[in-house]
C-alpha cells in the first residue's frame, strides 16, 4: 500500500510539473493565476444522452477552470427518516486545468483521495504538490441561500484572483448517481445564482463523499470526499 502510494505521489508530481513546464497561458486578468486554456476540454459525463446532466453548450460555454476539490461533505440525521441529509461541505479547490491532457487526469481524484486517506506523511506531500504545484483556486463551501432559506453552494476564487466578483453562488439545476460506486457523491451540474466566475459548475469525476445508510438522533457525519470541478464561462462571466 505504502509504495503504490509513493509511487502515486511521484507520477502525480512528475505529471504536474510537466504540466507546468509546458502551459499555454490564458491571456487576461487570470494571468494572476497560472493556468492552461481547457476551452476545448470535454466534460466527462455518466452516459451522454442519458444522463440528467446537461453538457454544457460549448459554443456558447467553454469549460474555464478545472480544479480537484479535497475536502469534507457534512450530513446531519434526520431523526424521523433516520437517514443523514446534506449540510453542505467544505473543500478546497486545486488547478488541474495543466493536467488535462495527461494519461493520469481521469484518475486525479483518485490519487489525491487516497493520499488524503494514507496516513500524515502522504496527506503533507499531497498538500505540497497540490498547494505549490496545482496551484489552489479557492475554496468551496456553502453559504445561507439569497432566499434566506436553506443553504448555497459557493465556489470562491476572490483570493487567489484578487477580485471580490471572482465566487459564484450557485443552485442544484441536474445530477445523476456516480458511475462507479454507490460510495462516490452523485455528479451534479449547479447553476449561476450569483459572481461572475462561471455560468455553470460541474462535479464529476467524484470519490467518496457518501454518508452511512442509515443514522439515529442528532448524530453528525463528516465525510472525506475529491472530485473535479468543471468551471464553465460564457460572454460576461470570465470568458
Ligand atoms: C448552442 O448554442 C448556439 C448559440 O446560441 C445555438 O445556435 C445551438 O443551437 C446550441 N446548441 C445546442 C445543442 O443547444
Ligand atoms: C463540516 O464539517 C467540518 C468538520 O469535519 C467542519 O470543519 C465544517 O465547518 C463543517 N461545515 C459545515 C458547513 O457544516
Amino acid at each position: 500500500m505504502r509504495a503504490s502510494v509513493f509511487a502515486s505521489v511521484a507520477l502525480f508530481a512528475a505529471s504536474a510539473l510537466g504540466g507546468v513546464l509546458s502551459p499555454s497561458p490564458v491571456e487576461g486578468r487570470e494571468l494572476k493565476i497560472s493556468r492552461c486554456d481547457v476551452s476545448s476540454a470535454t466534460l466527462p459525463l455518466p452516459a451522454p444522452g442519458t444522463t440528467a446532466i446537461a453538457a454544457p453548450n460549448v459554443s456558447v460555454a467553454k469549460p474555464k477552470f478545472i480544479a480537484v476539490g479535497l475536502g469534507v461533505q457534512n450530513y446531519t440525521c434526520n431523526a424521523a427518516t433516520g437517514t443523514y441529509t446534506s449540510a453542505g461541505a467544505v473543500a478546497s479547490l486545486f488547478d488541474i486545468s495543466c493536467l488535462a491532457s495527461s494519461p493520469l487526469f481521469p484518475h486525479i481524484q483518485d490519487i489525491a483521495f487516497a493520499l488524503d486517506q494514507a496516513g500524515p506523511i502522504a496527506a503533507k506531500t499531497l498538500e505540497a504538490i497540490l498547494g505549490a504545484v496545482c496551484l489552489k483556486l479557492g475554496d468551496h463551501y456553502f453559504v445561507t441561500s439569497p432566499s434566506g432559506t436553506g443553504i448555497s453552494p459557493k465556489f470562491d476564487f476572490t483570493k487567489s484572483m484578487h477580485d471580490s466578483n471572482a465566487f459564484v453562488l450557485a443552485a442544484r439545476a441536474g445530477g445523476v448517481a456516480a458511475p462507479n460506486t454507490a460510495e462516490d457523491v452523485d455528479w451534479l451540474q449547479l447553476s449561476n445564482v450569483q459572481g461572475a466566475l462561471a455560468k455553470f459548475v460541474y462535479r464529476v469525476q467524484t470519490k467518496g463523499g457518501q454518508p452511512a445508510k442509515t443514522c439515529a438522533g442528532t448524530e453528525f457525519s463528516s465525510v472525506p470526499y475529491a472530485a473535479q470541478y468543471w468551471l464553465t464561462a460564457v460572454s460576461g462571466f470570465y470568458a
